[in-house]
């Protein structure tokens, strides 16, 4: 088998610094980090990722940056230009382009600061080609992941032909029309640096053709020699079952769970765990939720709507104005609704991985509602978790519907009526209609793992070593 070299933004490892500035270890974040981190602990892979702060940096400088069983390399990159890669171009443009998060009255503006993080951008995408370069034996299968890293297709396609190269986006794609609100030469580089990868991968049908849509649009892939679209597939992301089930069994999440008993008590649960983001739609969550106690007054006093939200990018002042904005609500609501014993929604906001599991547990009702969601590893994870027969309301907007939707109720995510009425059905159904779907839900989810997920990624390598490309 050929030697693999994952590349991605985030690594496996991360550290911070601790009260005499030495870097201590942070653990990593949630979502493909972990899932890859999982998948190939042990397997000699090589992982290319970016140093993300000062106590990375630190740790990089002084061989901290270890681990048995992987072959860990980070790049080279100073803090301005890794600031204004990842704050300015992935995640405040691209993030909001795949996402459609624009609030486009006002912003995207794309002036002279903004082409001087583009300009940033591409010199992030050029020192990571340059590490793959360096690092990646002859032949072997590259798997780069999501949007911080869209020019380095056309880069190694030039550098290392030899190399076979598969991009996987964990966001939807754009789509032509909201591609077309970023510069077009911006555009069009970004799309001539995707062709360049031998495939391109996605969770879902509809986020593959939308890629490919773009390709097909003149103004984006230009019409006197027009882009071509590189070969595309689509292979949803799963959990590895058995991780959360040995989560949900640690002794850590049972006392987790008994902190959580004790403030749910013999009400219903309503659960949802996200990052304070944009795309999560916490607000509109919110919003449902008044607005069920307003037009149902018989969950008053007998629901509880547990929101686990811990905080992200917190260099983007969007995100802060957004925690500000749940706190704020949620504060509203509770004010209006609250009782001597009951407080109708409880927020945390603490990074609590095993408190997360232990409210994916205990849910009656799991609310999923994001804008825009690549796939949403939160509903899969909760099918395997819980051991309520608990029923799981989605947006129709997350990829995870595509799979989900025959065991799970879908909603509109901005029609906010709908999904108060979508949470009274949840939450009224029976208990044999709930066992049904949870048996369901669980059956699809523990069919397509992790390692179906990766085998799939190398597959598509394999086809193209195969085909010479
Ligand atoms: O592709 C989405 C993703 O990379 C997820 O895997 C993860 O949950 C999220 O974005 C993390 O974003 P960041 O690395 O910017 O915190």
């Amino acid at each position: 088998m050929a030697d693999v070299v994952v590349v991605s933004n985030r690594g496996p490892l991360s550290f911070r610094l601790d009260a005499s500035g030495r870097p201590e270890p942070a653990g990593s974040g949630g979502g493909l980090a972990a899932s890859f981190h999982r998948l190939l602990a042990g397997t000699g892979a090589t992982w290319v990722f970016a140093p993300m702060g000062e106590a990375d940096r630190l740790a990089a400088a002084e061989g901290l940056m270890l681990e048995d069983g992987l072959r860990l390399v980070t790049v080279p990159l100073d803090a301005d230009t890794y600031r204004m890669a990842y704050d300015v171009v992935s995640n405040a443009s691209l993030w909001y382009c795949h996402h459609h998060l624009f609030d486009l009255p006002r912003r995207p503006r794309f002036d002279r600061h903004w082409r001087e993080a583009w300009d940033a951008y591409r010199r992030l995408n050029r020192a990571f080609a340059d590490a793959v370069a360096g690092a990646a034996a002859e032949g072997s299968v590259v798997l780069v992941q999501d949007y911080h890293l869209s020019l380095t297709g056309r880069m190694l396609a030039e550098a290392r032909p030899d190399l076979a190269t598969v991009h996987f986006s964990h966001t939807p794609f754009a789509g032509p029309d909201m591609l077309r609100v970023l510069p077009s030469d911006v555009a069009g580089e970004l799309l001539a640096g995707m062709a360049g990868f031998g495939c391109c991968g996605f969770h879902t049908r509809r986020w593959e053709a939308a890629f490919r849509d773009c390709y097909a649009d003149p103004e984006l892939a230009g019409s006197a020699r027009p882009l071509v679209a590189p070969p595309t597939f689509h292979s949803p992301l799963g959990p590895d079952p058995e991780a959360v089930l040995e989560e949900a069994a640690a002794a850590e999440c049972d006392s987790a769970a008994e902190g959580l008993s004790a403030s749910i008590g013999d009400r219903l649960a309503i659960v949802r765990v996200d990052r304070i983001e944009l795309s999560k739609n916490i607000l509109r969550g919110l919003h449902a939720f008044d607005e069920l106690l307003e037009r149902r007054p018989r969950w008053r006093g007998r629901v509880v709507l547990v929101a686990l939200a811990y905080p992200s990018r917190e260099g983007l002042a969007d995100y802060l104005a957004y925690r500000s904005e749940v706190e704020h609500t949620v504060s509203r609501i509770n004010e209006r609704w609250a009782t001597g014993d009951w407080t109708p929604i409880l927020l945390d906001l603490a990074d609590d991985r095993a408190r997360s599991v232990a409210a994916l547990r205990h849910y009656d009702v799991l609310l999923v509602n994001p804008v825009r969601d690549g796939l949403n590893l939160v509903a899969k994870e909760g099918a395997l978790a819980n051991r309520n027969d608990g029923v799981l309301v989605i947006s129709r907007e997350a990829g995870a519907w595509a799979e989900l939707h025959p065991a799970a109720l879908g909603v509109n995510p901005f029609d906010v009526t709908a999904t108060a009425d979508a949470l009274d059905a949840a939450l009224a159904m029976d208990a044999a209609e709930r066992a049904r779907r949870a048996g369901e839900l669980r059956r699809l989810v523990a069919g397509r793992t992790a390692a179906d997920w990766l085998a799939d990624l190398l597959g598509a390598a394999d086809r193209l070593s195969l085909a010479g490309r």
